[in-house]
Formats: structure tokens, sequence, C-alpha cells
């Protein structure tokens, strides 16, 4: 989960990296209050997960409370890379800022470590600077084990060349950003840009932090980060059913067992759907190994309750949990949802192969279902329930 800019600059408060004042309003009025409560002048920043604020005319100095509501003004309900900005943070002005620097950690995947980044040649063109220059990116690995000490830190300050009179205050900064990355959980934190201001102090002015979700169960607090506006309804549903759900913009709902097989059914439907004036899978759906009835039930739940599905395909390869389990827990489902008064109206194409295809099969002949029909291979079916989608 990617952070907005106020609640990184608030987990690096948290943790001891040097940040200034800020906070997050809604509205043009409020930004003269925030202001007079800085000192009478502002900056005005734009409060998007995108990068590239500054440039896009995000983000604006005040040099008095009206200022700030003309800049706020002016910057809420801007268009953003296609993100409309519904917030602001009014943040206190840095002193005169004399050099811009870039720091980080992330996950590198590649290398199954973490890595230190660092630069002198921060603020707001890292990216160019990594693609033309890549020299003035230090890359240092971190053993997650060991983490960065002090020493550590010094040697990532060094290798980065920072000019010696802020070296031992980058260091200093390097060492509580990679307390607050570890105490987060996070994939990523940056700031760009870390600023020496006229004081000589140095001074986190942009932060950005991704968390891993996958920690959520032991960061409590992490809840009320999430950006709740911005959630697809269905999404949030789904992951309060704990299922792995994507809505996505096409009209044939699908769900499949396994990660791997719902990508290609993805695909297979995507491909289908041509032949049928375009139409796409509705959404990704993985209700995984062992697959009860209730579990069918809800994800069946969530794909007819999305108004853009016109069809459902449901793709099991039954292994551990064998397909007349999978059979059942559709037949099941169905009559679970019908006793709720959520009655099917949509066409369901089932395909089941693999373990028991034969009895999973016959059992859902047998239950005759009007709206349920079984096509044997994934293409076929692919190509049914796309037609069927194409028909509404
Ligand atoms: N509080 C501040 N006081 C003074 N100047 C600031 C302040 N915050 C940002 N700036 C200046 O504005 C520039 C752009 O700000 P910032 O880094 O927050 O946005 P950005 O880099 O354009 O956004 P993004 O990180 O989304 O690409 C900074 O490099 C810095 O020069
Ligand atoms: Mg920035």
């Amino acid at each position: 989960m990617d952070l907005f800019e106020y609640q990184a600059r608030d987990l690096f408060a948290k943790h001891g990296v040097p940040v200034l004042a800020g906070e997050v309003i809604d509205t043009p009025e409020a930004a003269r209050e925030a202001t007079e409560r800085l000192g009478g002048k502002s900056v005005v920043k734009a409060q998007v997960k995108v990068g590239g604020r500054g440039k896009a005319g995000g983000v604006k100095l005040a040099a008095t409370p009206d200022e700030a509501v003309a800049r706020a003004t002016d910057i809420l309900g801007m268009d953003i890379k296609g993100h409309t900005v519904h917030k602001v943070m009014i943040a206190e002005t840095a002193p005169e800022i004399l050099e811009e620097y870039y720091v980080s950690y992330l996950l590198d995947r590649t290398n199954r470590t973490f890595l230190a980044m660092a630069s002198v040649a921060g603020g707001m063109d890292i990216e160019e600077v990594a693609a033309t220059t890549p020299e003035k990116l230090a890359k240092v690995p971190v053993d997650a084990n060991e983490g960065v000490s002090i020493e550590k830190a010094r040697e990532i300050v060094a290798q980065a060349q920072f000019p010696a009179e802020v070296a031992e205050q980058v260091a200093e900064v390097m060492v509580t950003l990679w307390k607050t990355f570890v105490a987060e959980d996070a994939l990523l934190v940056e700031v760009n840009p870390l600023a020496k201001v006229a004081s000589g102090d140095v001074i986190a002015l942009d932060g950005k932090v991704s968390l891993d979700e996958n920690a959520d169960f032991r960061q409590p607090e992490h809840e009320a980060l999430v950006d709740k506006a911005a959630a697809n309804p269905l999404e949030a549903a789904a992951k309060a059913k704990n299922l792995n759900y994507v809505k996505l913009d096409g009209e044939v709902g699908i769900i499949g067992n396994g990660a791997g097989l719902v990508m290609s059914t993805l695909d297979v439907v995507a491909y289908a759907g041509e032949a049928h004036g375009g139409v796409k899978p509705a959404n990704f759906l993985d209700i995984g190994g062992g697959a009860s009835a209730e579990v069918m039930a809800n994800g069946l739940e969530i794909i007819l309750g999305d108004p853009d599905v016109k069809s459902v395909f449901v793709n099991v390869f039954g292994g551990i949990t064998a397909c007349d389990e999978v059979a059942n827990g559709i037949v099941q489902a169905l009559e679970l949802l019908k006793s709720k008064g959520e009655d099917v109206t949509k066409p369901l194409v089932v395909r089941l192969d693999g373990n028991n295809a034969e009895l999973g099969r016959k059992i859902l002949s047998d239950a005759n279902h009007p709206l349920v029909q079984r096509v044997d291979t994934m293409d076929g079916a692919a190509d049914k329930a796309a037609e069927l989608a194409a028909a509404k």
C-alpha cells in the first residue's frame, strides 16, 4: 500500500527522521488557519499517490495566509496524471534550501536483499539521474539480519560522496530511516529531497512510503492509513471476506482456483472475447485450493454483485480439492444465494477438469440448474462465457 506524503511525513516524525511541520486539509479556507499556525507562510502541496507533483504545479509557496487559500483553491480538484487532488498538505516553509539529496531503502527482489540508495543529486529528477548518470546514485545492499548501524550508514554516505559537512547528519538520517523501514514493515521508504538548508541542518522535505500489506496482521495502526475513498467497493467487500479479488473493467466474471490458472483464464477470456465484440474479463478472483461451498458462495456473491458482469466463468482444475467437492460447492453456493434472496440471474459457464472431473461434471448435470452450463475445455468455456456476455 502506497501512502500519501503527509502519512509518510507522520511516520518519519514518529521514528525520528527530521521533518517540518505540516497538516493535511481538504478545503481552501482551512489553508488560512493552518498557514497562520505556521507563522503566516507555508508550502501548499497536492496529496496524490503519483510522482511529479511539483512539475505539474501541485507544489506552491504561499507568502501569506490569503495566498495559501488561493493556492489551495488552485490545487484542490486539480488533475495530476489522472489523480484528482482531494487533499493538500500545508507544510512549514523550509529555510533557504542550499542542496537537495536523495536517500531510500527498498526491497531488492532480484537480488533477494534490501537496498540502500543515496545520491547528492536529489530533487525532482532522480529517475533521470539513475538513467543518465547512474554513477551518481550509490546502491548498497543491506543485510536484513545486520540492518543499518551508524557504521553501515557511514559506508552508504561515503559511497554516495556526500560533502563532509553533512555526512554525519545524513548517516544519522539513514539510521532513523532504516528504523522506519523495519518498524513499519515497509517495502520502500524514500526521501526526495533530503534538503540541506541555510542553518546547515538536513531535513526530509518529501517522502514516499510503501507498506507491505502482508504484515498488516502485526501492524494494527496501518488500517487507519487506508484511503477508503479510493477503495473499490467490490474489492473492499471481497477483502472483508478474505477473497483474493481484483476488479477489472470487462463483462465476464471470473472464478478459478489458483492464481496461475486465474491469470491464464483472464488471457483466454480476453482472447475469446475478441470474436464477441471485444468483451473482457471483469475481475480476477482466486478462491484458492480448499474452496468450500461457502467460499464459492462468497465469491459468486461478489461477482454477481458487480453490475458490469454479464456472464460468469467458473474455471476449476481439481487437485487436492477434487472436482466433485467443487461441483458440490457450486450447487450449494447457488442454493445458499437463493435462500438469501440473491437468486442468480446471470449465466454461469463451468469448466471442471482434473481430479474427479467425471464425478464433478455428473453432480452439475444432475443439479440441472437452468443458468449453469458445463463446457469441458478451457477455450470452449471461455468462448461460451464471452458469447453469453456479448448477448446480454
Ligand atoms: N516544505 C518545503 N519548503 C520549501 N520548499 C519545499 C518544501 N517542500 C518541497 N519544497 C520544494 O519543492 C520541490 C518539490 O517538492 P516535492 O519533492 O515535495 O514534490 P515533487 O518531488 O514534485 O513530488 P513527487 O515526489 O511527487 O515527484 C522540492 O524539491 C523542494 O525544492
Ligand atoms: Mg519529491
